[in-house]
């Protein structure tokens, strides 16, 4: 297959994957043993987070990158986490934030009023 027609195949299966309004990053493998999204820094957080508890804890959790470092704030002040090198701490919140952000809205648009059928209660 020439070269043209497979980056125009990827660009138009990327695009039909962003039309059913299924996130990337939902096609990104899942490590076995932690269920982990397998992307970045994803082994850094499979090194440092799983010790005191499962790693369900973080996979079902949403935040943005700042609800993340609180997380990790309050583990610090109340259930004895440690301190991590301010680089790593970054790389660990930049995984996270980015692989379970908060959640987006998923309802569709509302419909514009000229594609609306007629409405049988009108009065005029
Ligand atoms: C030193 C032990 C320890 C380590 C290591 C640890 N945690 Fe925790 N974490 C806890 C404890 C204890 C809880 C509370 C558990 C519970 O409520 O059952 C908790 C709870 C959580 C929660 C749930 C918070 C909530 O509001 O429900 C998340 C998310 C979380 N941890 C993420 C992480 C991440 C990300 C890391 C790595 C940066 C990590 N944890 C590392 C001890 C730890």
């Amino acid at each position: 297959m020439r070269s043209l027609d497979r980056r125009l195949i990827a660009a138009l299966l990327l695009t039909a994957v962003s039309a059913a309004g299924i996130a990337q990053d939902d096609l990104l493998p899942l490590d076995p043993v932690t269920g982990l999204k397998m992307s970045g820094d994803w082994q850094l957080v499979r090194s440092n987070c799983i010790a005191c508890h499962s790693p369900k804890l973080i996979t079902q959790q949403r935040g943005s990158a700042d609800q993340w470092l609180r997380m990790i704030r309050w583990m610090q002040d109340k259930q004895n986490l440690w301190q991590f090198e301010p680089e790593v701490e970054e790389r660990i919140v930049a995984y996270l934030a980015e692989n379970y952000p908060p959640p987006t809205n998923r309802r569709r648009a509302a419909i514009p009023p000229d594609l609306m059928p007629p409405n049988p209660y009108a009065t005029n």
